[in-house]
């Protein structure tokens, strides 16, 4: 049976090790710190997490594994410790815990010396408790180590001036150290608009700093349900590919009407459909009471104050946070398996290193995405777990190149990279066929969320209740508003 290594048991290892399982593989996980759940997994020191306060960007619907729909008494955008708790029930649902080694982290990741011909890679894996190395070989590895590790601070003129603290938003946890401080966050990103709602509680005052602006998304959506589960759906795909400016026009005007952008000094250069965003729904009114004060680019730093471009200043700063993203960055791998000598990316969709006799490395949750990375880190999982099994053979490489010259954009399009990825293992379904046999179903995956649950109606591993999944998933959005079920609920049930 071949052996596959899983390293981090965060969202995307979790689902790795899932995946796995399905195929029938030996499965091994390695995760550093002492319990699964990566980022959602909150705690005060040390290791990266969520914020105290972090709720979820998307809605459960939305981040939901494809045959794991959440409990219908959870919240739409979960709490950091709902997340955690789902996360836990999927685990312990398909049993994937006891495939976890705690405490074990990988620190290097390197083909065996027969590489050519047995296609292995040799794991240097570290036990944190007894600090012994232990060198152990694998048919495959699925590398699962999140995106978000490598903080990204870029240099600023005379940072060294600044007599304050600094720290960027990988180590922001609670918002009590800023009482009465006058805060700097840099960046407009959901990170940065996050920590300045919640900072500006306790503190002084709050100055954002954005470079490009951005568009202000509300999570709370028409009627009051979830914005991204309007959003994200496959009509609006298609009209947006062939009408883009009109759907462009369409949803600004929507914005507008709640933020005009430009006098909130946040309007970007890009619209709305065709770049970043942040989702948001608490920013404006903190612009508006004066609780968080939007500034232009840092142009220096002074020992107590900032300057910005047009040499406007924010004087007593006590606290620059940088908000300022991450590199797409792995320690544990050589950077020539990733990326190409002009540091763009080397992976197959985003996935497979180009360039390998044998397509035994997988690297998941590795992608810039506007779209839930639970559901694509599973499904790069479901891909992947079937090449690393052998069930699946990727196409010759000069094929891969060729494909990979057609389309390298930075982010990916959610709706396009779930089908794309969908495509290569099997279970893209094919609206047409439901047409005439299922007309229902067909309406509701043309015209209703796009549900991960849609990639079990076909293919390897398809799901009988997947078809009813979809069509319940109204009931789970509205079943916590009632509080008729909120009283008759005791503890979470999985639906
Ligand atoms: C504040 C915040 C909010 C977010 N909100 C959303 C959201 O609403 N929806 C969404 O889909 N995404 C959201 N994201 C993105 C989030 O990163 C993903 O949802 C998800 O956590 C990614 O999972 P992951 O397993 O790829 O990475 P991580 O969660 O970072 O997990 C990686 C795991 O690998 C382990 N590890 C790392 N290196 C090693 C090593 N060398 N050896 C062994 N183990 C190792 C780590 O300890 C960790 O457990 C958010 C991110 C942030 C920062
Ligand atoms: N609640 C949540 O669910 C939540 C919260 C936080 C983060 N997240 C997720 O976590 C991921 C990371 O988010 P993030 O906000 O940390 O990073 P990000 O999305 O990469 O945003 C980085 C921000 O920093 C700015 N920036 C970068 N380099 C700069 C420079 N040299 N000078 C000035 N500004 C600079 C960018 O501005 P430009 O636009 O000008 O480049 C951008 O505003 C995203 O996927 C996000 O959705 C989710």
């Amino acid at each position: 049976m071949r052996q596959i290594a899983v390293v981090g048991a965060g969202a995307s290892g979790l689902t790795a090790i899932k995946c796995c399982l399905e195929e029938g593989v030996d499965v091994s996980c390695f995760e550093k710190t002492e319990n699964f759940g990566g980022r959602w997994c909150f705690r005060k020191h040390s290791v990266p997490s969520v914020m105290k306060s972090t709720a979820s960007l998307y809605s459960k619907e939305m981040i939901a594994f494809s045959d794991f729909p959440p409990p219908k008494s959870y919240p739409n955008y979960m709490l950091h410790t709902k997340m955690l708790e789902y996360l836990q029930m999927y685990a312990e649902h398909f049993h994937l815990l006891s495939h976890i080694q705690y405490h074990s982290e990988v620190v290097q990741v390197i083909p065996t010396k027969d590489f050519g011909t047995s296609g292995k890679w040799l794991l240097k894996i570290v036990d944190l408790k007894t600090g012994r190395i232990n060198e152990q070989e694998f048919d495959g590895v699925m590398i699962c180590t999140g995106r978000l590790s490598h903080a990204y601070i870029p240099t600023t003129p005379n940072r060294e001036n600044f007599r304050g603290k600094v720290l960027h938003t990988q180590s922001l946890k609670t918002t009590q150290e800023f009482e009465n401080l006058n805060v700097l966050i840099i960046g407009s990103g959901n990170s940065a608009v996050d920590a300045a709602v919640d900072i500006s509680i306790l503190a002084k005052q709050v100055y954002l700093s954005t470079r490009s602006g951005t568009w202000i998304l509300p999570k709370v959506g028409p009627k009051g349900f979830p914005f991204d589960m309007v959003l994200l759906r496959r009509h609006f795909h298609i009209l947006k590919r062939y009408f883009n400016n009109t759907m462009n026009n369409f949803l600004e005007k929507y914005l507008e009407k709640k933020i005009q952008h430009e006098a909130f000094n946040l309007k970007p250069n890009h619209r709305v459909l065709d770049g970043p965003l942040v989702m948001n729904d608490i920013i404006p009114d903190k612009i508006l009471t004066g609780r968080v004060h939007i500034k232009g680019t840092v142009k220096k730093f002074e020992e107590n104050a900032v300057v910005f471009e047009g040499d406007h200043k924010a004087e007593d700063i006590d606290v620059v946070i940088f908000a300022t993203g991450y590199e797409m960055k792995l320690s544990l791998l050589e950077e020539k398996f990733y990326k190409t000598d002009q540091g763009q990316s080397n992976l197959y969709k985003r996935v497979f290193p180009l360039g390998l006799k044998h397509s035994t490395l997988a690297i998941i949750g590795f992608v810039e995405c506007q779209g839930p990375m639970t559901t694509i880190a599973e499904s790069q999982s479901r891909w992947a777990a079937r090449i690393l099994s052998g069930k699946l053979k990727l196409p010759r490489e000069d094929i891969l190149k060729d494909r990979m010259q057609m389309k390298v954009p930075v982010v990916e399009d959610y709706m396009e990279y779930m089908n794309e990825l969908a495509e290569e293992y099997g279970a893209k379904p094919v609206l047409s066929t439901f047409l005439f046999k299922d007309f229902y179903l067909y309406w509701r995956c043309l015209t209703g969320p796009f549900l991960s649950y849609q990639y079990r109606l076909s293919g390897p591993h398809k799901w009988d209740d997947a078809r009813r999944a979809i069509f319940e998933c109204y009931d789970r959005v509205t079943w916590p508003l009632s509080i008729a079920n909120q009283t008759k609920m005791k503890k979470p049930e999985n639906s």
